[in-house]
């Protein structure tokens, strides 16, 4: 397979990655076959995923507005993905244009085509880095140039803990980025979950594995465990659709299929 001009030399074509196979789910254009035959493959398996992944994306714009509601002007999205429709600055900036989103991924098209869309974007910056080492993270040029840590953040982990298994300690990076932010700032978390048995003999996350991607669903209290020493936000821990929805009709009539939880959490 020819190797095409956007995509970074060093990147293996004929292994799947979480953030192609996730822009597929969402009908973005960046993934190759190995990408859309995982994603395919998985979709048989829960039909509903494509829907499961706009939930996601729902609740990622609706809890930024909620913090632009309470003064954050600055984002730190780790886990971003490959840029589609509402990307984080968007939702800000079209709130207060001065607002600041720094983008972190690791993974090397997801940061590639960041980097492409947002060249010319004012008080946006792109950083690859890995979410288990927040002291590099923390000390990247990229983000110490664009944040300022002494006032208000909004910490994004949005579907990105999933790839963190608890043997990378996810609770103690949590920590570290919890230690590094100033009060009254907030962590927004969604994370898939078992609890709703609509994988229950784990098929998806065999696939994954197969493509070597470990996948890792967690439980309502594993989830609550993560926000340790964030007060959460009401409603808490709850079906992504139930977080905060604009309108009573935008609450399907199953939440638990969105097979995610969301919750924010401000640090006191
Ligand atoms: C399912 S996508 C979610 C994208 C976006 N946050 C959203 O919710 O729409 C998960 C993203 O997390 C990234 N990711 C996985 N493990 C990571 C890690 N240890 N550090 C940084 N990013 C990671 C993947 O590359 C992928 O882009």
């Amino acid at each position: 397979m020819e190797h095409p001009h956007w995509v970074p030399s060093s990147v293996d074509l004929t292994r799947p990655s979480a953030a192609r196979v996730y822009d597929y789910y969402l009908g973005g254009a960046h993934n190759f076959a190995v990408d859309r035959e995982l994603a395919e493959q998985v979709i048989r398996e829960l039909p509903e995923l494509p829907r499961m992944t706009q939930a996601n994306r729902a609740f990622l714009r609706r809890s930024v507005r909620f913090l632009m509601d309470r003064g954050v002007r600055q984002f730190l999205d780790i886990g971003s993905g490959i840029p589609t429709v509402g990307n984080v600055h968007e939702i800000a900036q079209r709130v207060d244009p001065h607002a600041r989103v720094v983008y972190v991924d690791n993974d090397p098209v997801a940061v590639a085509h960041s980097r492409a869309l947002l060249t010319e974007q004012p008080n946006t910056a792109v950083v690859h880095a890995d979410l288990r080492d927040p002291v590099r993270l923390l000390a990247d040029p990229g983000v110490t140039a664009l944040l300022d840590f002494d006032a208000p953040i909004g910490l994004l982990m949005v579907a990105v803990l999933p790839f963190v298994p608890d043997c990378d300690r996810p609770a103690a990076a949590i920590a570290a980025y919890r230690e590094a932010l100033a009060p009254g700032s907030y962590l927004v978390l969604s994370h898939a979950t078992d609890d709703a048995g609509l994988d229950p003999e784990g098929r998806v996350k065999a696939l994954y594995r197969r493509g070597s991607i470990q996948v890792v669903t967690r439980t309502r209290q594993q989830v609550t465990d993560l926000l340790d020493g964030f007060d959460m936000v009401d409603p808490g821990v709850v079906y992504l659709p139930l977080w905060h929805p604009d309108s009573a009709e935008d609450v399907a009539e199953h939440p638990e299929r969105s097979g995610a939880y969301g919750v924010v959490g401000r640090r006191v």
